[in-house]
């Protein structure tokens, strides 16, 4: 709390010196929508960090949209993808250090205040990049704020690592990890919610598996992804650390999930029986978030043979499937093009584009959703 109030200072700061022909729009506002967690708590400053969080608006009688944002990101930027009227626009760079700024989200051109625009913005980076802080919009006067259709019915929600954070997506290898090659708006994740026309959400950190995660010393670790996957904020500075999601908020019919190579990806590996027990246990407290027990679906790939040849991952996590009354889905032997990979052997857009191709029929199929 206190971080965002030093901010609401500066805020208050920024507001007195725009030319009274400004408004600004809080992060309240009935007209702005959002998916994906976000921790409300604060009116003036809502702080989110999941890959994916969207905010979406429309907006008339304006010449120019800004969005005032910050990032607790270390070194780097934090990047937020923009789509206006269906099309992608120039995306931009929260830059880091906890200043507060304006983004102009039209990238310096004029709209035309007789028109509406629908306007979507989308987290693209993992909370391992930081916390974006959302102080609203800057706005002419005289605009309007009008209701967003929202027509997606189906509920999705995908769960993973790297693969499902899209890590190096976007790079030309040899790279490494950069916020500026990870989108997740690109991701299998969100082609396949496209797909079924489903809204989605996300929970997907690099590096992290059931049990332990990668290049972790011991066949245990602190900080897996069940331990993150309940909070809204999961590292945080101070307060936005200990907020469990109010599951109650998104009920999704199905989940998908690609998590558990990570416990693999270097020795120690972890015994099968405590690998299988540990994810069940995990599965079943899921299930025990949600009132209505979402369909699950467990995806092995496509990054397992090259990190540990010979792992026995995929064998277990069907075990698990079997287990625990979900639907296994096969994802190695994706990376066949040399396309098909961006940094540090992550999957490309490319091979996200097979990932999809070879998850939807599946998901179809069990969930009935053909058209
Ligand atoms: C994004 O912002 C960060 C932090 O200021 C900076 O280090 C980085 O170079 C920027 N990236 C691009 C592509 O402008
Ligand atoms: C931003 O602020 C938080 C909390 O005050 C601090 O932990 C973090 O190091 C800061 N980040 C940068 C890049 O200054
Ligand atoms: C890892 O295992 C070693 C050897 O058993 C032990 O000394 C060390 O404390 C363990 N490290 C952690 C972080 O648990
Ligand atoms: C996990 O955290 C607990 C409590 O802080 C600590 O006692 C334990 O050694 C840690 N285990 C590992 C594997 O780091």
């Amino acid at each position: 709390m206190e971080y965002c109030l030093k901010f609401s200072l500066l805020i208050l700061l920024i507001i007195v010196s725009i030319v009274d022909c400004e408004l600004l729009i809080t992060p309240n506002n009935e007209y702005l929508y959002y998916s994906g967690r976000i921790d409300k708590s604060n009116n003036d400053c809502y702080v989110y960090s999941w890959s994916g969080v969207e905010i979406l608006f429309t907006i008339t009688g304006s010449t120019s949209v800004n969005a005032i944002f910050a990032s607790d990101s270390q070194g780097e930027g934090n990047w937020v993808n923009i789509v206006m009227n269906q099309f992608l626009q120039i995306p931009i760079n929260v830059t880091s250090g906890n200043v507060t700024d304006q983004y102009n989200l039209v990238s310096d051109q004029t709209l035309d205040p007789t028109q509406s625009y629908t306007i979507n913005l989308i987290k693209r980076n993992e909370p391992m990049v930081g916390n974006l802080y959302f102080y609203g919009l800057v706005v002419d006067d005289t605009a309007i704020l009008q209701y967003t259709m929202v027509p997606k019915y189906r509920k999705i929600e995908v769960l993973g690592d790297s693969i499902t954070a899209a890590y190096g997506i976007l790079g030309n290898p040899p790279c490494n990890f950069s916020p500026d090659t990870q989108d997740y708006y690109v991701s299998y994740g969100q082609m396949v919610a496209n797909a079924l026309n489903a809204q989605v959400q996300s929970e997907a950190w690099s590096g992290l598996g059931i049990v332990r995660n990668y290049g972790s010393p011991n066949i245990t670790a602190n900080n897996t992804f069940p331990d993150y996957y309940p909070y809204v904020n999961p590292i945080s500075p101070e307060n936005y650390g200990h907020q469990l999601y109010n599951f109650a908020e998104f009920q999704p019919d199905m989940i998908l999930m690609n998590l558990g190579d990570n416990d693999y990806s270097s020795l120690p590996a972890v015994p099968q029986q405590l690998f299988e027990s540990s994810f069940i246990q995990f599965i079943n407290s899921i299930k025990s978030y949600y009132s209505k027990e979402p369909v699950i679906f467990m995806a092995c790939g496509p990054m397992i043979s090259q990190e540990m040849p010979g792992s026995p991952c995929c064998q277990y996590i069907q075990n698990v499937a079997a287990a625990t009354n979900s639907i296994y889905i096969d994802l190695l032997d994706i990376q066949t093009e040399p396309t098909d990979f961006g940094c540090d052997g992550h999957p490309s857009i490319s091979a996200h584009f097979k990932m999809a191709e070879r998850v939807l029929p599946y998901i179809r199929k069990y969930m009935n959703w053909w058209f």
